[in-house]
């Protein structure tokens, strides 16, 4: 079988309001292979995605399925051909339950009434099959984004689907709930599924796929056999330069205590028990790492100290004053907040980048503390989007049509253009590409040498090393272990947050 063209599409070109962003595109996926799909932040992924399964029209060109021309014109056109897509904004509906979410629009029924106890059932029989951590009854609210991410994904594989097609898949999702999902993409491969994978993640690329289609500015840079995926071939054909890979594996760490406490967290414990008694301290100046395996807790700790989330006991003290957290009070005091789904709490769709990044400033942008200048709040997106290189660069841009990647440079710029005491950033370059990644690290290391403290949550462990002066690692709502002034590998993170002594590691 492997061999035959399941789907092609031809001379694919599409603007939106007169801006090209794919011209003459070309892209082929094989029956029963994994093709990636690689490019910078706004290269025209999603959307050439998004044409193929008629979620966007196309200007020009010409899709074929198995040989055949067909027009794609509606999400449900694309499904009867057989093909799933699991897009890069999640479309999980949060106060429905897990089965309600993967069934959705295809409920099984007894005459007119939906059969919750089938659906229920044929949910848990998948979720069995996959080996997913999911309940079939849990209501999606209650749930972070690597699992709701999971939703997405076994939705995708409920529909018998030939042709399966992820959007970075893997955005948001653990280690160990990323080795599950290759572990599947691997099992469908065999059973002669088709994948089109995205990911800015060269090493699962490399591992996964057997082709890689990139495209550089809309349009098409390389085609790349298995055996020609060599990493620094595939940067450079994707943004067009070198990038200095060196500094990734930096292992030392080094840590001051002789600066101020900036922010201590004493026995702060959840109400509902994600997170017990956490106490730590952050410097001024200091970049405080926090690892750890998703469901750890270190997203409901963070989100209670900015106060998004009420701690049921504990204290948050900021250089030495008592705060009762609230985001309301947390801005005022100099605290930013970065949070991991973006999508959901970070930005406004509709509004511009001008307006996103004036958000969480207008206290900076009013004139005498009343009207909001116009020219102030322009300056101030064009500086964020200097800083962080958004594109595209106009100020004016919706943030909801902009690429992933850009979308969460937003998010960050906003708080860059602040005095801030503390920076707290979750997962902060989750989706976006290898060059923009150098720059938020930058970012980040600038501030804490201006003195402002900055935690970082990320499942990345290259990055973890990469820019913390000193880790924390969190397992199960504890904080287990802390990694100071010595040299720390990726392993021993893991294993500290997969609860693994390090003699234990070494007769493993
Ligand atoms: N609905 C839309 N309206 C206007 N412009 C859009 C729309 N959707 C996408 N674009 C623009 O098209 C370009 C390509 O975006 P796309 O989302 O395809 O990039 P991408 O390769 O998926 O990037 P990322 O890695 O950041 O997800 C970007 O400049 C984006 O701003
Ligand atoms: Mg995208």
């Amino acid at each position: 079988m492997a061999g035959n063209t399941i789907l092609e599409a031809e001379h694919i070109y599409k603007s939106f309001s007169g801006v090209p962003v794919l011209q003459d595109v070309h892209f082929e996926v094989k029956v029963g292979e994994v093709h990636a799909l690689m490019g910078e932040n706004g290269a025209g992924k999603s959307t050439l995605i998004k044409i193929v399964t008629g979620v966007y029209s196309k200007d020009e060109g010409q899709i074929y399925w198995e040989g055949r021309p067909v027009e794609i014109n509606s999400y449900q056109d694309c499904q009867k051909l057989g093909v799933a897509c699991i897009y890069q904004e999640l479309s999980v509906i949060p106060p429905l339950t897990v089965a309600q979410n993967v069934f959705l629009g295809r409920e099984p029924r007894n005459g007119p009434f939906i059969n919750y106890n089938k659906m229920n059932e044929m949910t848990q029989e998948l979720i069995d099959k996959y080996q997913f951590p999911l309940k079939p009854t849990t209501i999606v609210d209650n749930l972070g984004i690597g699992q709701r991410q999971l939703i997405e994904i076994l939705k995708g594989l409920s529909q018998n689907s030939k042709l399966l097609i992820m959007d970075e898949p893997t955005a948001s999702l653990s280690g160990k709930e990323a080795e599950m999902l290759f572990h599947i993409i691997r099992t469908l491969r065999e059973q002669s599924v088709s994948i089109i994978y995205i990911s800015h993640r060269l090493e699962e690329v490399y591992m996964l796929s057997d082709r890689l289609t990139i495209l550089r500015d809309g349009k098409n840079a390389a085609v790349l056999e298995k055996e020609e995926i060599i990493p620094a071939k595939v940067i450079e054909t994707m943004i067009g330069k070198v990038v200095d890979e060196s500094a990734g594996s930096r292992k030392m760490l080094h840590s001051d205590d002789s600066k101020p406490v900036r922010l201590e967290v004493k026995n702060l414990t959840d109400k509902t028990d994600r997170y017990r008694n956490i106490s730590f301290q952050v410097h001024s100046g200091e970049i405080l790492g926090l690892g750890g395996l998703i469901g750890a807790g270190r997203t409901e700790v963070v989100r209670a100290i900015y106060g998004v989330d009420k701690a049921a006991s504990g204290e948050v003290l900021l250089s030495g004053k008592k705060l009762n957290p609230s985001p309301k009070l947390s801005i005022k005091e100099g605290i930013g907040f970065v949070p991991e789904d973006r999508r959901n709490q970070g930005f406004i769709p509709l509004l511009s980048t001008t307006k996103n990044v004036a958000l969480t400033n207008y206290d900076i942008v009013k004139i005498n503390g009343v009207a909001i200048s116009d020219s102030d709040e322009l300056a101030m997106s064009k500086r964020a989007i200097e800083a962080i290189d958004i594109r595209p660069s106009d100020p004016d841009k919706q943030v909801g049509v902009m690429s992933g990647g850009n979308q969460q440079k937003v998010v960050l710029g906003k708080w860059l253009m602040r005095n801030l005491k503390l920076l707290i950033v979750d997962e902060p370059t989750a989706g976006i590409d290898v060059g923009a990644k150098d720059e938020i690290y930058s970012i980040l290391e600038r501030l804490a040498n201006e003195g402002v403290a900055v935690i970082v949550v990320t499942s990345d462990l290259q990055e973890l090393l990469r820019v913390s002066h000193r880790i924390l690692v969190m397992r199960k709502g504890n904080i287990v272990k802390e990694f100071k002034n010595v040299e720390v590998t990726q392993s021993m993170v893991l294993a500290a947050g997969q609860g693994v002594t390090e003699n234990q590691q070494e007769e493993n």
